[in-house]
């Protein structure tokens, strides 16, 4: 027989639900652990030897624990920092999820992107390499949102936000003319996995209509490449959802559509 391979999906929160629901879709042979580290959320709060020093040796217990055929790490604050040090660490195969400046500033036609993350990712020098190597000319306008990454956390859970306070987060992302459609910002990147969770509100409060650049669709075409042909005959293989503070979820309605329909264990 067959195995499904494993694959572990790891956040900070309920943000990598966001790339899970894309690998999902590509990888429905997979069998998914789905792994938040809710007990030391929000990352983008904490120091990045704070970060490295969490992460690290929580993914060597993670491993030991579920032996994963792959790990994705769906959260940029941590993958903009900590992969180098996985990859070192551990010999299975790491796919993260890092700002998508090189594709929005291909797209740009306006040659204004922002890039929207938390003050963690923004401050990274991983990020400043990215726009010194991809930019392209465009003027690249960094935003570090305190609060979004818990905004989209709250409203999954089904708490209301405001959106004001939504709107306080997103505004410096719109740079430039708002009348002229030329000269202003045309392209945000999400460079947080738990914005998308946000996306209809995102587009209701923009103060002009901008393409947002969500990196799950191409981090699933990596994933499903690093494991090679699909396995024949597995429709659908299980999941389970783990908080590291060992919450008990009792998000299942909400969870279920992130895992392609399967409930989590
Ligand atoms: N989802 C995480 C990211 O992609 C961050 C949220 C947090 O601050 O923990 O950056």
């Amino acid at each position: 027989m067959i195995n499904s391979p494993t694959i572990l999906v790891f956040d900070s929160g309920l943000g990598g639900l966001t790339v899970l629901r894309e690998v999902v879709a590509a990888r429905p042979d997979a069998h998914y652990i789905y792994v938040a580290d809710d007990a030391f959320f929000p990352y983008g709060h904490h120091g990045e030897d704070e970060i490295i020093a969490r992460v690290v040796p929580l993914m060597g217990e993670l491993i030991g624990t579920h032996d994963p055929d792959l790990v994705v790490i769906a959260c940029n604050t941590a993958s903009t920092l900590v992969l180098s040090h996985l990859r070192a660490a551990y010999s299975l195969p790491f796919v993260g999820t890092v700002p998508a400046i090189k594709p929005a500033c291909a797209l740009s036609k306006t040659r204004r992107v922002s890039v929207l993350g938390t003050k963690g990712t923004v401050k990274r020098e991983y990020t400043k390499a990215l726009i010194r190597d991809f930019a392209l000319g465009c003027e690249v306008t960094l935003v570090g949102s305190p609060e979004l990454a818990s905004l989209a956390e709250a409203a999954l859970s089904g708490h209301p936000i405001s959106d004001g306070d939504v709107l306080a987060e997103l505004a410096p992302c719109f740079v430039g003319d708002p009348q002229d459609a030329g000269a202003r910002t045309d392209i945000v990147v999400l460079a947080c996995t738990h914005y998308p969770l946000l996306l209809d509100r995102l587009n209701k409060l923009a103060p002009w209509p901008v393409d947002w650049i969500d990196p799950a669709p191409a981090i699933a075409r990596r994933v499903s490449d690093l494991l090679g042909a699909r396995i024949g005959g597995i429709a659908q293989s299980g999941a389970e959802m783990i908080f590291t503070s060992n919450r008990a979820h009792g998000l299942s309605a909400t969870l279920t559509p992130f895992f392609g329909g399967r409930v989590p264990a």
